[in-house]
């Protein structure tokens, strides 16, 4: 039986993981959160010293890299490196701007590539990335852009970073987003842009639950 693929990509703090994660328990679909994937690989680059910007120091360590990926009851996904459970590890803000230079290096994304594939050929699939819907899963039966201006994604993660007891000082994370959304759109492997039959879905002026009822009726409409 062929199983249905929905693509979420978009940047950073769009609260892309959160959105995808409900919409799919709602649908009874996987999620798959692909940014999880990458932050746990800069995590190993990180806890090996590695230059994560530096591809002969982090190319080696793919050679038997250890992650693996869970999903709970509540469909949130736990990423394990080495045996250890690092699903809190990997969203501290050091990460991030790791995860991004780790994902800049062609051969990170060509190891990466087949297991996100995997999932999408056992299950049927919410993944959310930046490059799910051009290049992971080119066929997804449903592609969305989520987005939403770079001062409503950087008030957001502040929040979310005050929630975790993380000092969070606005103008920094908004420098570090713009920062990131341009290293994410400006690489010339893999880079974010919204496909061609991708929705668009802006969540600017939308609060959760709105953004939760956008993107489900987004999916709705081309199912
Ligand atoms: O989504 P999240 O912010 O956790 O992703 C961390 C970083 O991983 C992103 O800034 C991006 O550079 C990279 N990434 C990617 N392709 C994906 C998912 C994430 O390049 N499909």
């Amino acid at each position: 039986m062929k199983h249905i693929s929905i693509a979420i990509d978009g940047p950073a703090g769009a609260g892309k993981s959160t959105l995808a994660r409900q919409a799919a328990q709602r649908l009874g679909f996987l999620y798959v959160d692909t940014g999880a994937i990458y932050r746990t690989v800069a995590l190993k680059a990180l806890e090996s010293s590695a230059d994560p910007a530096d591809p002969e120091q982090v190319v080696p360590l793919l050679d038997g890299l250890n992650v693996k990926m869970d999903h709970g009851p509540d469909g949130g996904q736990r990423m394990f490196l080495d045996g250890k459970d690092v699903s809190d590890a990997i969203r501290q803000h050091r990460v991030s701007g790791a995860a991004s230079q780790v994902a800049a290096i062609p051969q990170v994304r060509e190891f990466l590539l087949d297991f996100q594939r995997r999932q999408a050929r056992e299950h049927d699939v919410l993944m959310d990335g930046r490059d799910i819907g051009t290049v992971v899963l080119p066929d997804a039966d449903v592609k969305i852009f989520l987005t939403a201006a770079p001062e409503a994604r950087a008030h957001r993660r502040a929040r979310e970073l005050e929630l975790r007891g993380e000092k969070a000082d606005y103008e920094t994370i908004l420098h570090d987003i713009i920062r990131r959304d341009e290293q994410d759109r400006n690489r010339p492997v893999a880079p974010l842009r919204q496909a061609e039959d991708a929705v668009l879905v802006d969540t600017t002026r939308l609060n959760l639950e709105e953004s939760l009822e956008a993107l489900l009726a987004a999916i709705k409409e081309r199912t």
